[in-house]
């Protein structure tokens, strides 16, 4: 049910649909952990060549691990610091084709070559950062930044 296709030309459409699921899933939820924990299982198993997905939570003036699939990570993250801090400094996403030029990237998991992140913004406030890592260098593309802007968008909808 929760799987994608990876056909070949029908990427988009296969977006369009793991957001509509999310939708449906999170449809009537008010607890966030359950509404995170839901979306990063959803990506890890739509998402090729990702080796961390996740979520990181505003609180306190800084960033605190939440729901996610992967290795173990770093549980704080300060304001501007990494490309999690970058993204909620700047207030947008992040796609960092090679973490390694990247000045103060974090590397949790040595594997992770790439990485984006994009700010979930609640009533104009940052609520946190979704954050995908990668094996493969250049792994994300402005495809997989519109959809995942989209996905985090349907992710704002519900956490409000
Ligand atoms: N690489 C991130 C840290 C979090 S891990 O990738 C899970 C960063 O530089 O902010």
């Amino acid at each position: 049910m929760f799987q994608s296709t990876q056909t070949p030309g029908t990427r988009i459409k296969d977006y369009e649909l793991l957001i509509k699921q999310l939708d449906a899933l999170s449809e009537g939820e008010k607890d966030e952990i359950a509404i995170l924990s839901n979306a990063s299982a959803l990506l890890n198993q739509f998402l090729s060549e990702v080796n961390w997905v996740g979520f990181y939570i505003w609180k306190d003036d800084e960033l605190v691990l939440g729901p996610f699939q992967g290795l173990p990570a770093c549980i704080r993250i300060p304001y501007g610091k990494g490309v999690c801090g970058t993204a909620v400094k700047e207030h947008e996403t992040q796609r960092i084709a090679d973490v390694h030029q990247f000045p103060g990237h974090i590397a949790c998991d040595s594997a992770s070559q790439s990485e984006i992140v994009v700010p979930i913004i609640v009533d104009g406030n940052i609520y946190g950062v979704l954050d995908i890592d990668s094996p493969t260098t250049n792994r994300f593309d402005e495809t997989d930044q519109i959809h995942l802007e989209k996905f985090v968008n349907i992710l704002e909808k519900h956490l409000k």
